[in-house]
Parts: C-alpha cells; structure tokens; sequence
C-alpha cells in the first residue's frame, strides 16, 4: 500500500474519500471526531498545494436524494476546522459539479454532496466510478470507517487512477491495527457491547491470538444462560447458547484465560432507576436485568488486565447511557486508561464512552471505524484496503 506521505502530489488535483459519516440531529453535528481526524490528510495535502475534491456518504439515503443528509453541515464544520471557505458541490457526478472542480484552484477544497444519493455507489456501479474518477488526477483513501464496503468511492474507483492512496487516517489505522498480528504479550481482549452474535467473528479468530479475553456488557449474560443460570428478564440470545459454549471450551483447549463477570448490578430496567442491587452471578433475580458488571468482578478484570502489555477494546461493560449502569465501564476505561501498555479501541459506544470521560489522549489509539474495525478484527481482508494493495 501506498500512503500519501510519501508520495509526490504537489499541485494535483486530488479525489479524497473521507468517512464523514457523523451523527446530525436537527442540522446540528453531534460528534465530529470523524471530521477532526481527516485534518492532517486535508491539511498536510493543501500544503503542498494540492486541490482537494472531498467526498462522503452520509447516513442510508439508498439513492435518493434526501435533504436531512445533505452535506452541508459538515462541509461547514469541515471550513471551521481547517479555517478555510469549504465549498459545496451541489451533486458529486454531474456537469455542475464538473465546472466547480475545473475551477477549483490550489489550496481550495470541493465537498461533494453525499455519494449515496447517487445508487451506483453501493453498488459499486464501474460507470459511477468512472464519473466520480474523473474529478481528481488522483485518488486518496482516508475513510477507514468504510474500508469495508466495496462501493464505488471506495473500491471501483481505484480501476480508473495510476496514483491510489492512502491517507495519513488509514495509514495510522493501518499500523495500528496489524499490530495485532504480532502483539506485545500478554494481550489481552475486551469484548463488551449487548450481542455475542456480532462479536463471535472477532473471538473466534482472535482465540488463536489473544493470552486472554474479557466478557463484559449484555453479551455476558448469554454466556451465564449457557453455563445453567438464570439471567432474569436480561438481555439474552437464547440460540447462541451452544456457540458460548463452545467458545468457552475453545478458550480451556487453547489454555487462554476466559473472564466472565462474577456478579452483577440489576435493576427494574434500563432506563429505570428502580431496583438497583448487587447480586452474584448465580443470584439474577427473575424480574430484573443485569445492567452493569459489579465490583467484585471489576476487582477481578483489573487484577488481570494490570498485567497486560496489548489491550483491544470493543463494547461497554454495562448501559453506562444511565450513569446507573455506568461504574462497570468507567472503572475498566479508568484502568486501562493507566495502564503502560499498547491500548487500541474501536466502535462507537466505547469510543464514546472514552471521549465522555474525556481520556481519549490516554489511549494508544482510538479507532474511527465501527463494522471496519470488527471485520478487520474478525480476520477479513477489507476491500478498501485491498483496492490500495491492488495499486501498490
Ligand atoms: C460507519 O459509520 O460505520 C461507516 O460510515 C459505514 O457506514 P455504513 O454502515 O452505512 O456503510
């Protein structure tokens, strides 16, 4: 793979994917560490005085035009942030949106309205690749977050560009995660977050890898169904039972440690105040759910996790949306915020988890991908990446 850094691109026009897929709620930009960790690409890029066509999907328009996902409030935020005029194309493919790129001069940057407004992105129709070609003299990934889509800005791109790139974002993500693959021992999984079902590919292939692995969140309690107990009214998923349990048995062959809360706080419900108790493992009342991991099993997973020296992260440890439910993943962020060690996070809820106890400086690394990253985790071969290789 090729990356940016390294590359000559002084005055060229250049095509950047970027992953500006942020939460907006009533126009307004709810989280926009997405945007911010674009910034040295775009800027690194202007100084070279490149042209910079940006473009993005946005939210699951499914080929319609679709005004609450315009680009517009990002293209502004995207001006705040590099203190530029961010100018916005009205469509990305099109005569317009043609003109607007041939006049677009160095140091300038287009955004280009949302890619998914147009079907030929997902599916990564070969004519909308060309189209969208068109508007760079060369390519430039830096959208991590969707490295694992084969679509057209993504993917069928690339068949039209001798220069494909990846930008300092992916590059970061790039090394970052295959560390992994040869990672400073004892390392050591997280895996929180309501379902075994969307996690079972990332512990499966990670089994062969990790020393040890830490169950917290709702997936915990189909683990604790699997091993005989009752879980209450708690979250559970009742046809994984027999793939917990392999699971475990696979951690006890491959003599990796295998955690799994010991107790648990419970309550009337997740968004109820009510009924809050600290009960064992063994003891999940029938008429409560278990919300949180409880301190004796935080006791438990620091006494482990002190002595790790590579630590993914992926899911809370309990709802921490109601501060209720929150000590569980507050104490595991706490400790391993702390820890010497090389710490990697990735998906939404933990990243925001991260960012709400304002610790993300402490962590090695905080992830910008959601589905990239499990999948990268899960062992598969992410179609963006292999599009750059492809070209490298
Ligand atoms: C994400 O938010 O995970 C990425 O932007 C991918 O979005 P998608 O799941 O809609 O393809």
């Amino acid at each position: 793979m090729r990356f940016i850094d390294k590359e000559d691109i002084s005055g060229k026009r250049l095509l950047i994917r970027v992953d500006y897929n942020v939460p907006i709620k009533n126009g307004e930009i709810q989280d926009d560490n997405r945007i911010k960790a674009s910034i040295p690409t775009l800027k690194m890029a202007l100084e070279k005085n490149a042209s910079l066509v940006v473009c993005s999907h946005l939210g699951k328009p499914k080929g319609q035009v679709v005004d609450e996902l315009s680009m517009k409030p990002v293209a502004k935020r995207l001006g705040e942030l590099l203190e530029l005029d961010v100018l916005l194309a009205p469509d990305c493919v099109g005569n317009e949106t043609k003109e607007m790129v041939n006049n677009l001069k160095p140091g300038q940057v287009l955004m280009l309205e949302n890619l998914r407004f147009h079907s030929g992105e997902q599916k990564n129709d070969p004519e909308f690749s060309r189209e969208l070609s068109s508007l760079g003299e060369a390519y430039v990934n830096d959208a991590f977050g969707v490295s694992h889509r084969a679509h057209a800005s993504v993917v069928g791109v690339t068949e039209f560009f001798d220069l494909c790139l990846g930008g300092l974002l992916l590059k970061k993500e790039w090394e970052y995660l295959t560390k992994i693959s040869k990672p400073e021992r004892p390392f050591i999984l997280i895996s929180g977050g309501a379902k075994v079902s969307s996690k079972l590919g990332v512990l499966n292939n990670l089994m062969d890898k990790v020393d040890c692995m830490i169950i917290g969140g709702a997936m915990a309690n189909t683990f604790i169904k699997a091993m005989g107990f009752g879980v209450g009214k708690s979250l559970v998923e009742d046809d994984l039972l027999d793939d917990a349990l392999a699971i475990m048995q696979k951690a006890r062959e491959k003599g990796a440690g295998f955690y799994i809360p010991v107790d648990f706080i419970v309550g009337d419900g997740i968004d109820s105040n009510e009924g809050i108790e600290v009960v064992p493992y063994q003891n999940i009342p029938e008429n409560k759910m278990a919300l949180d991991i409880g301190p004796a099993t935080c006791t438990m997973f620091a006494e482990v996790l002190t002595k790790a020296k590579t630590i993914v992260w992926n899911g809370p440890m309990g709802a921490f949306e109601n501060r209720a439910f929150a000590q569980g993943s507050y104490n595991i962020a706490d400790l391993v915020a702390d820890l010497q060690a090389e710490t990697i996070v990735g998906g939404g809820d933990t990243d925001a988890l991260i960012h709400k106890l304002d610790l993300a400086e402490k962590f090695s690394f905080i992830s910008t991908g959601g589905g990239s990253f499990m999948e990268f985790l899960e062992g598969k071969v992410l179609p963006g990446f292999k599009a750059l290789q492809d070209k490298g």
